[in-house]
């Protein structure tokens, strides 16, 4: 993958269009079929110390924030470690305990964001275990942390992050995989995510070939003033970038809430005038999924869903490959990251340098 546009009419659009091959990438070499796990080259952590990891905290800004949240229950579904995700911008300012049985992980496309090196660079002097999740090799956030995995996206241009934060996630499965390998995932399982994983490039490109009916539906949302983006635990942090996306680049004011919150304050904002983009995955809480829909319903909203099966209760579903359910986030935010790219193209938006906005905040 190189600078040039290829045939695009924006960075944007290229770098969607590059995921089936960035996942590819980031996948290449690293799975181990014969132990149903995964090496991870540049890790610099023997079992041993794997072992001894009793939390992982993960840290970032923005997207890679979002693509930590989905890390962290990636980490917590299939390693059994306890895991959040927290704003690096958050955490340096806290005066945060910092426990040396905590494995901390630092998440940056470009690995130069200074809140994150900053959040590094004060539990480095603390004493804490930082590993990188980065993206730009030899940047500072990868060379100050003791070790840690390589996103290998590609050179990202777009100011707004599309192909780092699915191979971000990728290499969160990645970790996570190996790190339950080394506690107690059993082989079946093992086998399991690996095949689930070994599916996504061709599953990411069967939505990508959808993108004439995302181009319509953004042409229906466009002229929205506001939209809420809703998703239940695996959901949610999709939901999350969903809106950050369609924010960054349309300039639509965007609201993102776990479904479960709706009725705690959120519900009084629906009305026709306000849609809402619900992450509906086929999983143990698609019925809980189907409620809020019906809440949203009986209150005139405009729903459209994100699933694996057409939703009654919507307006309009684009309906996406099923996975295994640990790997589903992955897929559920591509659609989306087309429908935010459509709406901007919609209404004439500076796609690739969005008012206000840097490639990397290099600066407190
Ligand atoms: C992504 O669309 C954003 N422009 C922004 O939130 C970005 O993810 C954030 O600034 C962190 O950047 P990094 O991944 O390079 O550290």
């Amino acid at each position: 993958e190189s600078y040039d546009m290829g045939g695009h009419d924006t960075y944007m659009h290229k770098e969607i269009s590059e995921q089936p091959e960035a996942v590819d990438r980031v996948l290449r070499g690293r799975i181990d079929d014969r132990f149903s796990t995964v090496h991870l080259g540049g890790l610099n952590l023997d079992a041993r110390e794997a072992r001894g990891v009793r939390r992982i905290k993960i840290l970032g800004c923005g997207t890679s924030y979002h693509a930590g949240m989905i890390g962290a229950q990636l980490i917590e579904e299939l390693a059994r470690i306890p895991a959040d995700a927290e704003p690096a911008s958050e955490f340096r300012y806290r005066n945060p305990v910092v426990d040396p049985d905590t494995l901390y992980v630092a998440v940056s496309q470009s690995g130069e964001t200074y809140d994150v090196l900053a959040a590094v660079q004060e539990l480095k002097r603390k004493g804490a275990r930082v590993l990188g999740v980065v993206n730009v090799v030899g940047s500072a956030i990868a060379r100050e942390t003791d070790g840690g995995v390589y996103v290998h996206a590609g050179p990202e241009v777009c100011v707004v992050s599309t192909k780092c934060f699915t191979n971000t996630v990728v290499s969160f499965a990645l970790l996570a995989l190996h790190l339950g390998r080394i506690r107690d995932l059993s082989v079946a399982d093992g086998k399991r995510i690996i095949a689930g994983l070994r599916k996504l490039p061709a599953q990411i490109a069967e939505i990508l070939a959808t993108e004439g009916d995302i181009e319509k539906l953004a042409g229906e949302y466009a002229h929205a003033k506001s939209m809420m983006f809703i998703g239940r635990v695996r959901g949610y942090p999709v939901a999350r970038e969903a809106s950050l996306k369609l924010k960054e680049v349309s300039y639509i004011h965007a609201e993102a809430y776990p479904a479960s919150e709706l009725k705690h304050g959120p519900l009084a904002l629906i009305e026709p005038a306000m849609p809402t983009v619900a992450v509906v995955p086929d999983d143990d809480l698609l019925e809980k999924n189907r409620a809020a829909l019906e809440e949203i319903k009986a209150r005139d909203g405009r729903i459209l869903a994100v699933a694996h099966q057409p939703q009654e209760k919507a307006d309009h579903t684009i309906v996406v490959p099923k996975n295994e359910t640990e790997l589903d986030p992955i897929l559920l935010g591509i659609p989306l990251q087309l429908l935010a790219y459509h709406t901007a193209l919609a209404l004439g938006r500076d796609i690739d340098k969005p008012r206000n906005l840097a490639k990397s905040v290099t600066v407190e």
